[in-house]
Protein backbone atom coordinates (compact mmCIF):
# COMPACT_ATOMS: atom_id res chain seq x y z
CA UNK A 1 0.00 0.00 0.00
CA UNK A 2 1.21 3.45 -1.19
CA UNK A 3 1.17 6.33 1.69
CA UNK A 4 -0.92 8.21 -0.93
CA UNK A 5 -4.04 8.05 1.85
CA UNK A 6 -2.00 9.44 4.14
CA UNK A 7 -3.75 12.20 6.51
CA UNK A 8 -3.51 15.01 4.44
CA UNK A 9 -4.32 17.82 6.77
CA UNK A 10 -6.65 21.06 5.43
CA UNK A 11 -5.39 24.27 5.39
CA UNK A 12 -7.56 26.98 5.29
CA UNK A 13 -7.20 29.98 3.74
CA UNK A 14 -5.36 32.02 6.42
CA UNK A 15 -2.77 29.69 6.23
CA UNK A 16 -4.04 27.72 9.32
CA UNK A 17 -3.58 24.32 9.77
CA UNK A 18 -6.70 22.95 11.36
CA UNK A 19 -7.63 19.05 12.21
CA UNK A 20 -9.89 19.07 14.75
CA UNK A 21 -13.33 17.47 16.16
CA UNK A 22 -14.97 20.59 14.62
CA UNK A 23 -15.58 20.78 10.87
CA UNK A 24 -13.45 23.18 8.35
CA UNK A 25 -15.28 22.33 5.44
CA UNK A 26 -18.58 21.47 4.04
CA UNK A 27 -20.13 19.97 1.24
CA UNK A 28 -23.35 21.21 -0.02
CA UNK A 29 -26.03 17.97 -0.35
CA UNK A 30 -28.44 18.03 -2.71
CA UNK A 31 -31.24 15.22 -2.13
CA UNK A 32 -33.12 13.15 -4.29
CA UNK A 33 -36.45 12.00 -3.17
CA UNK A 34 -35.41 12.12 0.47
CA UNK A 35 -34.50 15.45 1.07
CA UNK A 36 -35.32 18.51 -0.58
CA UNK A 37 -35.13 20.00 -4.35
CA UNK A 38 -33.87 23.61 -5.20
CA UNK A 39 -31.94 23.99 -1.89
CA UNK A 40 -35.61 24.21 0.02
CA UNK A 41 -35.28 22.61 3.67
CA UNK A 42 -36.95 19.87 4.25
CA UNK A 43 -38.49 18.42 8.15
CA UNK A 44 -36.72 15.98 9.81
CA UNK A 45 -37.87 12.52 10.41
CA UNK A 46 -38.73 9.18 8.52
CA UNK A 47 -36.59 6.03 9.11
CA UNK A 48 -33.20 5.77 9.91
CA UNK A 49 -31.39 2.27 9.35
CA UNK A 50 -27.99 1.50 11.45
CA UNK A 51 -25.94 -1.72 10.95
CA UNK A 52 -23.65 -3.00 12.95
CA UNK A 53 -21.46 -5.74 12.95
CA UNK A 54 -21.80 -7.29 15.71
CA UNK A 55 -22.96 -7.33 19.75
CA UNK A 56 -19.93 -9.55 20.93
CA UNK A 57 -17.87 -6.46 21.18
CA UNK A 58 -18.39 -3.86 23.60
CA UNK A 59 -18.15 -1.00 21.81
CA UNK A 60 -20.58 -1.99 18.72
CA UNK A 61 -23.50 -1.90 21.39
CA UNK A 62 -22.42 1.50 23.24
CA UNK A 63 -22.25 2.92 19.35
CA UNK A 64 -25.52 1.67 18.34
CA UNK A 65 -27.62 2.69 21.02
CA UNK A 66 -26.14 5.68 21.26
CA UNK A 67 -26.91 6.65 17.98
CA UNK A 68 -30.34 5.32 18.06
CA UNK A 69 -30.72 7.40 20.91
CA UNK A 70 -30.13 10.82 19.67
CA UNK A 71 -32.16 9.97 16.22
CA UNK A 72 -34.74 9.27 18.55
CA UNK A 73 -34.52 12.79 20.00
CA UNK A 74 -34.04 14.73 16.97
CA UNK A 75 -37.86 13.15 15.66
CA UNK A 76 -36.05 9.86 13.27
CA UNK A 77 -37.25 6.21 13.63
CA UNK A 78 -34.86 3.51 13.69
CA UNK A 79 -33.75 0.35 12.64
CA UNK A 80 -31.11 -0.40 14.77
CA UNK A 81 -29.59 -4.38 13.28
CA UNK A 82 -26.56 -6.46 14.56
CA UNK A 83 -24.91 -8.60 12.55
CA UNK A 84 -23.24 -11.50 14.40
CA UNK A 85 -19.91 -10.38 12.04
CA UNK A 86 -22.37 -12.24 9.36
CA UNK A 87 -21.63 -10.70 6.05
CA UNK A 88 -24.52 -12.44 4.37
CA UNK A 89 -26.88 -11.65 7.63
CA UNK A 90 -25.84 -8.06 7.40
CA UNK A 91 -26.61 -7.55 3.59
CA UNK A 92 -30.07 -9.23 4.40
CA UNK A 93 -30.84 -6.12 7.30
CA UNK A 94 -29.99 -3.46 4.81
CA UNK A 95 -32.04 -5.22 1.72
CA UNK A 96 -34.81 -4.87 4.73
CA UNK A 97 -33.77 -1.42 5.83
CA UNK A 98 -34.14 -0.42 2.33
CA UNK A 99 -37.67 -2.14 1.86
CA UNK A 100 -38.67 -0.32 4.65
CA UNK A 101 -37.72 3.24 2.72
CA UNK A 102 -34.98 4.22 5.20
CA UNK A 103 -34.24 7.82 4.22
CA UNK A 104 -30.51 7.13 5.12
CA UNK A 105 -28.54 4.32 5.93
CA UNK A 106 -25.82 4.49 8.66
CA UNK A 107 -22.99 1.49 8.24
CA UNK A 108 -20.36 -0.25 10.27
CA UNK A 109 -19.44 -2.61 7.72
CA UNK A 110 -18.21 -6.56 8.50
CA UNK A 111 -17.00 -7.18 4.94
CA UNK A 112 -16.55 -3.53 3.48
CA UNK A 113 -15.52 -5.01 0.24
CA UNK A 114 -19.01 -6.67 0.28
CA UNK A 115 -21.70 -4.33 0.09
CA UNK A 116 -21.17 -3.02 -3.43
CA UNK A 117 -24.05 -4.73 -5.05
CA UNK A 118 -26.94 -3.84 -1.79
CA UNK A 119 -25.62 -0.37 -1.93
CA UNK A 120 -26.51 0.08 -6.12
CA UNK A 121 -29.70 -0.72 -4.85
CA UNK A 122 -29.68 1.57 -1.78
CA UNK A 123 -28.76 4.74 -4.80
CA UNK A 124 -31.27 3.55 -7.20
CA UNK A 125 -34.04 4.34 -4.36
CA UNK A 126 -32.26 7.63 -3.58
CA UNK A 127 -31.00 6.54 -0.01
CA UNK A 128 -27.88 8.28 1.62
CA UNK A 129 -24.89 5.96 2.93
CA UNK A 130 -23.15 7.05 5.30
CA UNK A 131 -20.12 4.42 6.37
CA UNK A 132 -19.22 4.28 9.84
CA UNK A 133 -16.21 3.78 11.87
CA UNK A 134 -15.19 1.25 8.55
CA UNK A 135 -15.33 2.41 5.12
CA UNK A 136 -16.85 0.57 2.68
CA UNK A 137 -15.07 -0.02 -0.34
CA UNK A 138 -15.35 -0.21 -4.04
CA UNK A 139 -18.54 1.40 -4.40
CA UNK A 140 -19.65 4.79 -5.90
CA UNK A 141 -22.94 4.39 -3.52
CA UNK A 142 -21.37 5.49 -0.23
CA UNK A 143 -21.52 9.49 0.35
CA UNK A 144 -20.25 9.88 3.25
CA UNK A 145 -17.77 8.47 5.91
CA UNK A 146 -17.22 9.45 9.72
CA UNK A 147 -14.44 7.71 11.99
CA UNK A 148 -11.76 8.75 14.50
CA UNK A 149 -8.13 8.89 12.69
CA UNK A 150 -7.56 5.71 12.10
CA UNK A 151 -3.97 5.81 11.13
CA UNK A 152 -3.13 8.12 13.75
CA UNK A 153 -4.71 5.21 16.21
CA UNK A 154 -1.46 3.04 15.15
CA UNK A 155 0.80 6.11 15.33
CA UNK A 156 -0.19 6.52 19.02
CA UNK A 157 0.26 2.65 19.79
CA UNK A 158 3.92 3.13 18.15
CA UNK A 159 5.17 6.37 19.93
CA UNK A 160 3.69 4.53 23.15
CA UNK A 161 6.16 1.71 22.37
CA UNK A 162 8.98 3.84 21.05
CA UNK A 163 8.78 6.26 24.12
CA UNK A 164 8.51 3.76 26.65
CA UNK A 165 10.94 1.61 25.74
CA UNK A 166 13.17 4.84 25.29
CA UNK A 167 13.84 3.02 21.72
CA UNK A 168 14.81 6.42 20.10
CA UNK A 169 17.50 6.76 22.77
CA UNK A 170 18.84 3.82 21.47
CA UNK A 171 17.54 1.45 24.51
CA UNK A 172 16.97 -2.59 23.83
CA UNK A 173 16.98 -4.85 22.52
CA UNK A 174 13.70 -5.96 23.50
CA UNK A 175 11.57 -9.12 22.63
CA UNK A 176 8.66 -7.87 20.52
CA UNK A 177 5.51 -9.98 19.25
CA UNK A 178 3.43 -7.93 16.77
CA UNK A 179 -0.52 -8.06 16.24
CA UNK A 180 -2.56 -6.83 13.65
CA UNK A 181 -6.48 -6.49 13.33
CA UNK A 182 -9.48 -8.26 10.86
CA UNK A 183 -8.03 -8.94 7.15
CA UNK A 184 -11.47 -7.74 5.83
CA UNK A 185 -11.52 -4.62 8.17
CA UNK A 186 -10.16 -1.44 6.43
CA UNK A 187 -9.08 0.24 8.91
CA UNK A 188 -6.92 -2.47 10.21
CA UNK A 189 -4.11 -1.61 8.12
CA UNK A 190 -4.33 2.05 8.67
CA UNK A 191 -3.98 1.01 12.44
CA UNK A 192 -0.93 -1.37 11.08
CA UNK A 193 0.44 1.34 9.45
CA UNK A 194 0.43 3.59 11.56
CA UNK A 195 2.12 1.49 14.19
CA UNK A 196 4.92 0.06 11.72
CA UNK A 197 6.14 3.30 10.31
CA UNK A 198 7.38 4.46 14.05
CA UNK A 199 8.20 0.85 14.56
CA UNK A 200 9.43 -0.64 11.96
CA UNK A 201 13.00 1.09 11.80
CA UNK A 202 13.63 -0.50 15.22
CA UNK A 203 12.70 -4.02 14.21
CA UNK A 204 15.51 -3.59 10.94
CA UNK A 205 18.17 -2.64 13.29
CA UNK A 206 17.47 -5.57 16.01
CA UNK A 207 16.26 -3.51 18.90
CA UNK A 208 12.88 -4.93 18.50
CA UNK A 209 13.35 -8.45 18.46
CA UNK A 210 10.49 -10.48 16.92
CA UNK A 211 11.14 -14.30 18.13
CA UNK A 212 8.65 -15.91 16.70
CA UNK A 213 9.45 -14.15 12.81
CA UNK A 214 6.08 -12.56 12.62
CA UNK A 215 6.91 -9.33 11.46
CA UNK A 216 5.62 -8.20 8.24
CA UNK A 217 8.08 -7.41 5.93
CA UNK A 218 6.53 -3.86 4.64
CA UNK A 219 3.41 -2.45 6.03
CA UNK A 220 1.33 -4.26 2.70
CA UNK A 221 1.89 -7.74 4.56
CA UNK A 222 -0.30 -6.52 7.58
CA UNK A 223 -2.99 -9.08 6.85
CA UNK A 224 0.22 -12.18 7.31
CA UNK A 225 -0.05 -11.36 10.76
CA UNK A 226 -4.19 -10.25 10.79
CA UNK A 227 -6.91 -11.72 13.46
CA UNK A 228 -10.00 -12.61 11.05
CA UNK A 229 -12.85 -11.16 12.65
CA UNK A 230 -10.88 -9.52 15.54
CA UNK A 231 -12.18 -12.45 18.05
CA UNK A 232 -10.33 -12.55 21.83
CA UNK A 233 -10.21 -16.28 21.43
CA UNK A 234 -8.11 -16.05 18.35
CA UNK A 235 -5.65 -13.77 19.43
CA UNK A 236 -5.17 -16.18 22.59
CA UNK A 237 -4.32 -19.07 20.77
CA UNK A 238 -2.25 -17.35 18.58
CA UNK A 239 -0.11 -15.66 21.61
CA UNK A 240 -0.85 -19.07 23.43
CA UNK A 241 1.27 -20.72 20.02
CA UNK A 242 3.97 -18.16 19.96
CA UNK A 243 5.08 -18.32 23.84
CA UNK A 244 5.10 -21.97 23.64
CA UNK A 245 7.17 -22.34 20.34
CA UNK A 246 9.80 -19.25 20.54
CA UNK A 247 10.06 -18.02 24.43
CA UNK A 248 9.92 -21.94 26.05
CA UNK A 249 13.62 -21.40 26.31
CA UNK A 250 12.87 -18.61 30.11
CA UNK A 251 13.32 -16.10 27.32
CA UNK A 252 10.47 -13.83 27.99
CA UNK A 253 8.45 -11.34 25.70
CA UNK A 254 8.63 -7.81 26.85
CA UNK A 255 6.70 -5.63 24.36
CA UNK A 256 3.18 -6.67 22.49
CA UNK A 257 1.49 -4.55 19.63
CA UNK A 258 -2.42 -4.88 20.12
CA UNK A 259 -4.53 -2.98 17.87
CA UNK A 260 -7.37 -3.28 19.75
CA UNK A 261 -8.53 -4.19 23.05
CA UNK A 262 -10.79 -7.58 22.12
CA UNK A 263 -6.90 -8.36 20.82
CA UNK A 264 -5.16 -7.32 23.78
CA UNK A 265 -7.68 -9.13 26.36
CA UNK A 266 -6.65 -12.54 24.37
CA UNK A 267 -2.99 -11.94 24.39
CA UNK A 268 -3.74 -10.59 28.31
CA UNK A 269 -5.13 -14.54 29.13
CA UNK A 270 -2.09 -16.28 27.16
CA UNK A 271 -0.07 -14.03 29.16
CA UNK A 272 -1.71 -14.84 32.49
CA UNK A 273 -1.13 -18.61 31.43
CA UNK A 274 1.97 -18.81 30.74
CA UNK A 275 2.88 -17.57 34.32
CA UNK A 276 3.97 -13.95 33.41
CA UNK A 277 2.86 -10.96 36.19
CA UNK A 278 1.98 -7.69 36.61
CA UNK A 279 2.65 -5.19 38.93
CA UNK A 280 5.97 -4.12 40.38
CA UNK A 281 9.01 -6.74 40.12
CA UNK A 282 7.12 -8.60 37.50
CA UNK A 283 7.41 -9.59 33.90
CA UNK A 284 4.10 -8.35 32.47
CA UNK A 285 5.55 -7.02 28.66
CA UNK A 286 4.30 -3.57 27.58
CA UNK A 287 0.93 -4.07 25.81
CA UNK A 288 -1.09 -1.44 23.62
CA UNK A 289 -5.03 -1.89 23.39
CA UNK A 290 -7.86 0.78 21.10
CA UNK A 291 -11.26 1.14 22.31
CA UNK A 292 -11.40 1.23 26.18
CA UNK A 293 -13.58 -1.72 26.76
CA UNK A 294 -14.55 -2.03 30.53
CA UNK A 295 -12.67 -5.23 30.60
CA UNK A 296 -9.41 -3.39 28.93
CA UNK A 297 -9.23 -0.61 31.51
CA UNK A 298 -10.24 -2.91 34.40
CA UNK A 299 -6.85 -5.06 32.67
CA UNK A 300 -5.15 -1.35 32.95
CA UNK A 301 -5.82 -1.27 36.54
CA UNK A 302 -4.62 -4.45 37.47
CA UNK A 303 -1.18 -3.93 35.42
CA UNK A 304 -1.70 -6.37 32.65
CA UNK A 305 -2.56 -3.35 29.97
CA UNK A 306 -0.16 -0.15 29.30
CA UNK A 307 -2.36 2.03 27.60
CA UNK A 308 -5.77 2.17 24.89
CA UNK A 309 -6.35 4.44 22.73
CA UNK A 310 -9.78 6.22 23.55
CA UNK A 311 -12.12 7.04 20.39
CA UNK A 312 -15.10 8.26 22.29
CA UNK A 313 -18.29 6.46 20.37
CA UNK A 314 -19.95 9.29 21.77
CA UNK A 315 -19.04 12.07 19.66
CA UNK A 316 -19.03 9.52 16.59
CA UNK A 317 -22.78 9.24 17.58
CA UNK A 318 -22.90 12.98 17.90
CA UNK A 319 -21.24 13.83 14.68
CA UNK A 320 -23.36 11.20 12.80
CA UNK A 321 -26.45 12.08 14.30
CA UNK A 322 -25.96 15.06 12.82
CA UNK A 323 -24.80 14.46 9.42
CA UNK A 324 -28.24 12.48 9.04
CA UNK A 325 -30.52 15.59 10.05
CA UNK A 326 -28.26 17.59 7.57
CA UNK A 327 -28.55 15.15 4.78
CA UNK A 328 -32.11 14.86 5.66
CA UNK A 329 -33.08 18.22 5.87
CA UNK A 330 -31.00 19.11 2.61
CA UNK A 331 -28.47 21.07 5.10
CA UNK A 332 -24.25 21.03 4.07
CA UNK A 333 -22.80 18.35 5.72
CA UNK A 334 -19.68 18.42 8.08
CA UNK A 335 -16.57 16.79 6.42
CA UNK A 336 -13.68 17.60 7.15
CA UNK A 337 -11.36 15.80 5.17
CA UNK A 338 -11.55 14.93 1.70
CA UNK A 339 -8.24 13.35 0.81
CA UNK A 340 -7.20 10.22 3.12
CA UNK A 341 -9.95 7.75 2.49
CA UNK A 342 -10.06 6.35 -1.09
CA UNK A 343 -12.54 3.68 -1.34
CA UNK A 344 -10.91 2.16 -4.32
CA UNK A 345 -13.80 4.37 -6.48
CA UNK A 346 -13.70 7.97 -5.25
CA UNK A 347 -12.78 9.91 -2.36
CA UNK A 348 -15.18 9.67 -0.13
CA UNK A 349 -15.88 12.78 1.98
CA UNK A 350 -15.37 12.29 5.99
CA UNK A 351 -15.39 13.58 9.07
CA UNK A 352 -12.78 12.63 10.92
CA UNK A 353 -12.17 12.63 14.34
CA UNK A 354 -9.45 12.45 17.32
CA UNK A 355 -8.68 9.46 19.00
CA UNK A 356 -6.86 10.27 22.83
CA UNK A 357 -4.30 7.66 24.57
CA UNK A 358 -5.51 7.19 27.90
CA UNK A 359 -2.85 5.51 30.59
CA UNK A 360 -4.21 3.58 33.62
CA UNK A 361 -3.36 6.69 35.90
CA UNK A 362 -5.96 8.54 33.32
CA UNK A 363 -8.48 6.20 33.91
CA UNK A 364 -10.27 8.28 36.24
CA UNK A 365 -10.00 11.86 35.47
CA UNK A 366 -10.28 10.86 31.63
CA UNK A 367 -13.03 7.85 31.58
CA UNK A 368 -14.95 8.68 34.59
CA UNK A 369 -14.67 12.27 34.39
CA UNK A 370 -16.00 12.31 31.08
CA UNK A 371 -18.81 10.26 31.95
CA UNK A 372 -17.87 7.67 29.75
CA UNK A 373 -17.80 4.75 32.89
CA UNK A 374 -18.90 5.77 36.06
CA UNK A 375 -16.72 5.03 39.05
CA UNK A 376 -18.76 2.00 40.69
CA UNK A 377 -18.61 0.59 36.95
CA UNK A 378 -14.66 0.47 37.75
CA UNK A 379 -14.70 -0.57 40.73
CA UNK A 380 -13.01 2.60 41.85
C1 LIG B 1 -12.84 -0.43 15.02
C2 LIG B 1 -12.19 -0.68 16.35
C3 LIG B 1 -12.59 -2.05 16.87
C4 LIG B 1 -12.42 -3.13 15.81
C5 LIG B 1 -13.00 -4.44 16.24
C6 LIG B 1 -12.49 -1.55 14.06
O1 LIG B 1 -13.03 -1.33 12.82
O2 LIG B 1 -12.40 0.82 14.50
O3 LIG B 1 -12.58 0.33 17.26
O4 LIG B 1 -11.80 -2.38 17.97
O5 LIG B 1 -13.02 -2.74 14.61
O6 LIG B 1 -14.37 -4.36 16.38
Amino acid sequence: MSLGWKKVLTVATAGVIALSLTACSSERETPGSNGTEGGQSAEAGGLIGIAMPTKSLERWNRDGSHLEELLKEKGYETSLQYADNKVDQQITQIENMINQGAKVLVIASIDGTALAPVLETAASSGIKVIAYDRLINDTPNVDYYATFDNYKVGTLQGQFIESTLGLADGKGPYNFEPFAGSPDDNNAKFFFSGAWDVLSKYVTDGKLVVKSGKAPKSNDDWKSIGILGWGSDDAQDEMENRLNSFYNDGTKVQVVLSPNDSLALGIAQALEGAGYKAGDGGDWPVLTGQDADKANVLNMLAGKQSMTVWKDTRALGDAVAEMVDQIVTGKDVTVNDTESYNNGNKNVPTNLLDPQVVLPDQVQSVLVDSGFYTASDLGL
